[in-house]
Parts: C-alpha cells; sequence; structure tokens
C-alpha cells in the first residue's frame, strides 16, 4: 500500500493525496472539516444520513456538500451511511478504499441530541445517544484500522465535548457517550502508534443547530465553527500528536489533560473509611499532580510506592 505524499510544504498542512472519512459531514461542523480538507488538497468521503438534530429523518445534506466541494475545484464523494449499521459502514469503507486506495483520515463527527434530565430521559434515548457517539465511532474506526495499520499510517479523530469531560445538565446519555471517547483515544493510541495510527480527539465550541438554542446570539456570533477547523485538521495532520485532547471555540485552542493527584499512602492498618475522610483534603490537592501514559503506568507508581514504604 502506497502512502503518497502530503504534509507540510510552503504552503503550509497539506492533504494532497490522502484519503480522509468524515462522519457526519453534512451540517455544522463536520461540513467545514470536509470543505477545508478538500481544500488542502484530500479526497473526501462527506458521510450524513442527513437526520434532524434528534437523529430522526433523512436529507441529501451529504451531496450539497460535496457539490460544494466539487464546485471549488474539490474531489469528493457522498455516503449516506448510517454510522450505527456496521453493513453499511463496512460498505462506505470499501467503497472509499476501491476507489481511491487508502483511507489516511478518520474524523469521527456524527452526531445527535436527546436531551433530558436523568430523571425524565427515556433508556431508548440514553442508548440512541451511545449508539450514535461511541458505538458510531467504533464502528467506523473498526472498519478503517486494518486499513491503516496495513499502510502503517492513519490518522482519526474522535469528538468528545466539554460535556464528557466536564458534565452538562440534562446532557448524562450524551456525556457519557463523548466520555466514553476519550476512553477509546486512549486505549487506540497504545494499540496505533507501532503502526504509524494517531489518535485524537476534538471538544468543540460552535455555533451550530446543536447549539442554537442553548447560547445567547452574542456568544453565537463569536462560535462559528471554522474556528473549530483547524484544530481538527492539525489533528489529523502528518504532524499531529497523539492521545491529545484539544478544546477549540471562539478563538481558543487548549489541552485537555486528565492529571491524578499525588495522593497520600496510608500505612497497613491504617488503612480505614475515617483515615482516608481525616486526610481527604489532602487527597484531593492537585498541588502535586502526575498526568499518567497508560493505565499500567499507574499501577507501577503504586506499588513502587508501596515498595519504597516496604522498604
Ligand atoms: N456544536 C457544538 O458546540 C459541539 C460541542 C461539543 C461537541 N460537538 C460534537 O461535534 C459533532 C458535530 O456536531 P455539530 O454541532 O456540527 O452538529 P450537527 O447536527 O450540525 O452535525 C451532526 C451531523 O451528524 C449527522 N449524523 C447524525 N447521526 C448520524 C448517523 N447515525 N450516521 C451518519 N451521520 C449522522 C447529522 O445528520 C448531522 O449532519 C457532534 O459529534 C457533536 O456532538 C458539538
Amino acid at each position: 500500500m502506497s502512502i503518497q505524499s502530503g504534509g507540510i510544504g510552503p504552503d503550509g498542512i497539506r492533504f494532497d493525496g490522502r484519503v480522509a472519512i468524515v462522519t457526519g459531514a453534512g451540517n455544522g461542523l463536520g461540513r467545514g472539516y470536509a470543505l477545508e480538507l478538500a481544500a488542502r488538497g484530500a479526497k473526501v468521503v462527506v458521510n450524513d444520513l442527513g437526520g434532524g438534530r434528534d437523529g430522526r429523518g433523512a436529507s441529501d445534506a451529504a451531496e450539497t456538500v460535496v457539490a460544494e466541494i466539487r464546485g471549488r475545484g474539490g474531489e469528493a464523494v457522498a455516503d449516506g451511511a448510517n454510522v450505527t449499521d456496521p453493513a453499511q459502514v463496512a460498505a462506505m469503507v470499501e467503497r472509499a478504499h476501491g476507489l481511491w486506495g487508502c483511507i489516511d483520515v478518520l474524523i469521527n463527527n456524527a452526531g445527535i441530541l436527546r436531551d433530558k434530565s436523568f430523571a425524565k430521559m427515556e433508556l431508548e434515548d440514553f442508548r440512541s445517544v451511545v449508539d450514535v457517539h461511541l458505538l458510531g465511532a467504533a464502528n467506523v474506526t473498526h472498519a478503517v484500522w486494518p486499513i491503516m495499520r496495513a499502510q502503517n499510517y492513519g490518522r482519526v479523530l474522535m469528538t468528545t465535548s466539554t460535556s464528557g469531560v466536564y458534565g452538562n445538565f440534562g446532557q448524562s446519555n450524551y456525556g457519557a457517550a463523548k466520555a466514553g471517547l476519550v476512553g477509546l483515544m486512549n486505549v487506540l493510541h497504545l494499540e496505533g502508534i507501532r503502526n504509524g495510527i494517531h489518535v485524537n480527539a476534538v471538544a468543540p465550541t460552535a455555533a451550530t443547530r446543536m447549539t442554537s438554542d442553548i447560547l445567547d446570539e452574542t456568544a453565537l456570533a463569536r462560535l462559528n465553527p471554522d474556528f473549530v477547523t483547524p484544530a481538527a485538521l492539525f489533528l489529523v495532520s502528518e504532524q499531529a500528536p497523539s492521545r491529545t485532547v484539544m478544546l477549540a471555540g471562539a478563538g481558543t485552542y487548549a489541552r485537555l489533560a486528565i492529571v491524578e493527584s499525588d495522593g497520600v499512602f496510608l500505612p497497613e492498618g491504617e488503612r480505614t473509611p475515617e483515615a482516608v475522610a481525616a486526610r481527604f483534603a489532602e487527597i484531593a490537592s492537585l498541588d502535586r499532580q502526575h498526568e499518567i501514559d497508560a493505565g499500567l503506568t499507574h499501577v507501577d507508581r503504586i506499588l513502587k510506592r508501596a515498595a519504597d514504604a516496604a522498604g
């Protein structure tokens, strides 16, 4: 499998010869990613089933974006696969691979909202949201994974949210799915890196139909989705880091980190709920903190501390 040229030249970050799939690219953020990838030389699969904000219904949103890309001299195809359907996803990936011979970039962006407080939420709405965001991303990534491994090159971007990493009232389904995508990113980073596959996540804030009724007009004006696109494109470029979560919106670009406090070591015999309560302020303090690169690194840290204490 040949990896064609692409990358940074005097013209900046380019995707010439690269093939990209962007899910949910018929509207909002995904549309912007697809247009900019194509403008920078990528051949783009514009995936979208064209449903409403809650995922119901269908339209030709993907075709409209493809027409826009072609109108600007770019190369793209529309695909209406539902990301929750592994067979439709497999057909989309096979089609793109058959057409263009490689798949270098996948942006898992498709999403729906079914907000309600947990007390009022039907489990069906919980399941649907997790299905589209988390399982949808797993389905498409699983389909491109063998291709990227064989190429020894791939860039996968998950779309998480402040709702997942910090929480937002009324979004238990969405928050759970979005936090799950950070977990998926962490593991796929570890499993993909030896094959040149970099896996990152973006946590956008943008004025789209998803946010049109929860933010005021001044805020929406500052939150043009185009301001998120630079973060997404950097995170799927040749020079992308891996296992990075970037927050992007209103012109601010920041990195999100999960850290653990140094914690306290309680000697045997003192490991009681009362001791944990007495030391809770110290346990919770982030004065000394660690950003850990894998679950096993945490295990090493606590076992070393126990070994040091044992002398
Ligand atoms: N807008 C924000 O502020 C914000 C904040 C955090 C995260 N996000 C995330 O960014 C992504 C894009 O959101 P947006 O704001 O552009 O919303 P949007 O509704 O404009 O776009 C989402 C697109 O996904 C498509 N889609 C939904 N279900 C699909 C399915 N099963 N298969 C294929 N396509 C499907 C929709 O048809 C739609 O075109 C989502 O994952 C969303 O959760 C957005």
